[in-house]
C-alpha cells in the first residue's frame, strides 16, 4: 500500500501532501564523517515517502506500512518513543529543541529502502519527515542546516552515535551528481556523476548478511578515532594530512589505534583523489581507489565480514574496475564499478561465489544517482 493510501485508510482524509527522501550509496569516504573529513555519496532512486496532513497543535500521530498500528505522541523527550517511530519523534523533538514551532501532524510512511542493508533507511525516514514538517509549517530552516538536525534526532533521541553522511546525502544530493561534502564546514560540491553516459554502472550488491554487534562496533571505532585525535593533539583526525601520517603513527603506541588512524587519513585522501579524477572525466580510473578503500576497511579499520569480502573479490575477478563495501560495515552492501554490459556476468559471478560458500543469496542492481529529499 502507498503512503497516501495508508493515510486515507488510517485518517479518513486525503493528505495535504507527500514528501520523499532517498536512501544513499556512499561512493567513497567511510567513517570519515565523524572525523570531520570528506565523503562522496549519491542518492538512490529508492526512497521513503511521507504522506502528511495537519493535526491539532502539539499532537503527532504516525503509522507506516512496515508495522501495524499507530503511534501517538505530544511533548516528547528522548526515551519516550521507541522502535521505528523514534526516528519520527526524534525529528519533531530536534526541531522543537532548536526553537521551531513544529506543526501538529498526521504522518503515514512507506519505504522502498531496504532496512538493515547499510543504505540509510533510517536517514531516509528522518529526512522525509523533516522535509514534510519544514514545508508544512513554513519553517525557516535552510537546506544546508537540515542534515545536522536530522543527525541530532538520531544521535540524541534514537541514541545511535552516527555522523552526518547519511542525512546529508538524503537531503542534499542532486540527480546525476555525487555529493562531495566537507563534514567539518558542511560545504558541498555537486560532482557530475552520469555513469551510463560513459558506458559504466555502479552495481550494488546487497550481501543480505545479517548485521551483528553493529552498534557496539561503530561506537568503538568512533571512540578509537577520538582517542587518537586526543593523543595527537588535533581537533579531529581530519587534521592529520597524508604527508604527516608517518610522524603521527610514531606518537601512537597501540597497534590497533594506529591502524584506525591510517584508515581515516588515507581514506580522506582517496576521497579527494576520487573527486579530482571524476572532475577530470577519468571515471574508470577511480576503480583502484575504491578497491584500496576496501582493503583499508578490511585490514586497518576491520569493519568488513566474510560475505562482503567475498562479493568484492568475486566482482573484481569478473572484471570490475574497482569494488568496495559501502556504509557503516559488518554486513550491508558492496558497490562495484563495471562496464554497463557486464551487469549480468558480474551478478552471476557473485551469486555463484555465494552459493559455493553457503551464504544467503545476494541481491544485485545497477544504482543511478537520484535526487535528494523534496515534495512529490
Ligand atoms: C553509517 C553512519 C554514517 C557513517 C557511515 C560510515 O552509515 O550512519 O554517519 O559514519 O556509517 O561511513
Amino acid at each position: 500500500m502507498s503512503a497516501a493510501d495508508l493515510f486515507r485508510t488510517e485518517f479518513g482524509a486525503d493528505p495535504a501532501g507527500r514528501w520523499f527522501a532517498p536512501g544513499r550509496v556512499n561512493l567513497i569516504g567511510e567513517h570519515t564523517d565523524y572525523n570531520e573529513g570528506f565523503v562522496l555519496p549519491f542518492a538512490l532512486p529508492q526512497r521513503t515517502v511521507a504522506a502528511v496532513g495537519p493535526a491539532p497543535a502539539g499532537e503527532w500521530t504516525v503509522c507506516s506500512t512496515f508495522e501495524e498500528g499507530t503511534v501517538r505522541f505530544g511533548d516528547t523527550e528522548p526515551g519516550d518513543v521507541t522502535g521505528w517511530a523514534a526516528y519520527v519523534a526524534g525529528v519533531v523533538w530536534a526541531l522543537r529543541d532548536a526553537g521551531f514551532d513544529v506543526p501538529g501532524a498526521r504522518i503515514a510512511l512507506d519505504s522502498e529502502v531496504p532496512v538493515g542493508s547499510g543504505l540509510s533507511s533510517s536517514a531516509a525516514l528522518e529526512s522525509s519527515v523533516l522535509t514534510a514538517l519544514v514545508d508544512l509549517g513554513g519553517l525557516d530552516l535552510p537546506v544546508e542546516r537540515r542534515p545536522a538536525l536530522a543527525q541530532r534526532a538520531e544521535n540524541v533521541y534514537v541514541g545511535a552515535p552516527t555522523g552526518i553522511l547519511d542525512q546529508s546525502a538524503s537531503i542534499r544530493c542532486l540527480e546525476g551528481r555525487a555529493l562531495f561534502l566537507d563534514c567539518r564546514t558542511y560545504e558541498v560540491e555537486q560532482i557530475p556523476f552520469d555513469l551510463a553516459a560513459e558506458g559504466l554502472g555502479i552495481l550494488v550488491i546487497n550481501s543480505n548478511a545479517p548485521h551483528q554487534h553493529v552498534d557496539g562496533e561503530y561506537g568503538a571505532r568512533r571512540k578509537s578515532c577520538e582517542e587518537a585525535a586526543r593523543i595527537l593533539g588535533v581537533p579531529a583526525l581530519r587534521d592529520v594530512p597524508l604527508d604527516g601520517l608517518a610522524a603521527a603513527l610514531e606518537k601512537i603506541d597501540d597497534d590497533v589505534t594506529r591502524r584506525r588512524v591510517r584508515h581515516i587519513v588515507t581514506e580522506n585522501q582517496r576521497v579527494l583523489d576520487t573527486v579530482a579524477l571524476l572532475q577530470d572525466g577519468r571515471v574508470r580510473d577511480i576503480g583502484p581507489l575504491l578497491t584500496a578503500s576496501h582493503a583499508s576497511m578490511r585490514d586497518d579499520f576491520e569493519i568488513t565480514v566474510p560475505p562482503i569480502d567475498l562479493a568484492v573479490g568475486a566482482a573484481l575477478s569478473a572484471g570490475a574496475y574497482g569494488a568496495r563495501m559501502t556504509g557503516g560495515g559488518f554486513g550491508g552492501c558492496v558497490l562495484a564499478l563495471i562496464d554497463s554490459d557486464r551487469e549480468r556476468p558480474t551478478t552471476e559471478a557473485v551469486e555463484a561465489a555465494y552459493a559455493d560458500a553457503g551464504f544467503t543469496a545476494p541481491t544485485c542492481w545497477i544504482a543511478t544517482a537520484g535526487p535528494g529529499a523534496g515534495r512529490l
